[in-house]
């Protein structure tokens, strides 16, 4: 199968300088040339109100209509207490509903994360898993990119410095496209 792999990321952080975002960047610059990379900026995207689930606001709609249009995702999230930031799991609610409309449903997806602490986002990770199932979405298990120590990896111009990272980031890419084609076929 040669045809190409577009994929669709975002990242849990609204903050301008995130090592998130950063790593986000960074994957533009290390795809594979069979895969094309979308991102998506969650700001904006409202507290979900169960009550408003019929009537969205139209970024939500953006934002589920981006998710059917990628053959895979690619989720960067932060650790926030211990567990994926309210923006990632707020935006992964809306895109979830109303019931038997979830965008999300059957999408093989990739995730990373970065963190100042030094788990690099893996207890979020494991809960973002967590989510997957009942959202029937299928991660990638391996490589586990787990950016410890962020600021000592990405520099002040939000720039991915760190080689092993770099690399890491290449081999999920990779493994992302070839998780997704075999599910596809
Ligand atoms: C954090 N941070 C953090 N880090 C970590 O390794 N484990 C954690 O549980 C937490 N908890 C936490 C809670 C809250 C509310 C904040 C704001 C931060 C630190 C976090 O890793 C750091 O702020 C990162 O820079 C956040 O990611 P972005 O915004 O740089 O992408």
């Amino acid at each position: 199968m040669s045809q190409q792999i577009s994929i669709l990321g975002f990242a849990g952080s609204l903050r301008r300088e995130s090592f998130n975002r950063a790593l986000l960047r960074a994957a533009h610059e290390l795809l594979p040339s069979e895969a094309d990379l979308t991102t998506f900026d969650l700001e904006g995207i409202p507290p979900f109100n169960a009550d408003k689930e019929n009537d969205p606001v139209p970024k939500v709609t953006e934002f589920k209509a981006a998710v059917r249009a990628a053959d895979a995702l690619l989720i960067v999230t932060p650790e926030y207490n211990y567990s994926m930031p309210g923006v990632l799991k707020n935006a992964l609610d809306a895109a979830s509903r109303p019931y038997g409309d979830n965008a999300l449903d059957d999408k093989p997806l990739a995730i990373m994360g970065a963190s100042s602490g030094m788990l690099g986002t893996a207890r979020a990770q494991y809960h973002l898993r967590q989510s997957c199932v009942f959202l029937n979405m299928h991660p990638l298990n391996r490589p586990e990119v787990m950016v410890p120590f962020a600021q000592e990896k990405i520099d002040a111009n939000g720039v991915v410095i760190d080689e092993k990272t770099r690399q890491k980031i290449a081999e999920l890419l990779q493994a992302l496209v070839a998780w997704t084609r075999r599910l596809k076929s």
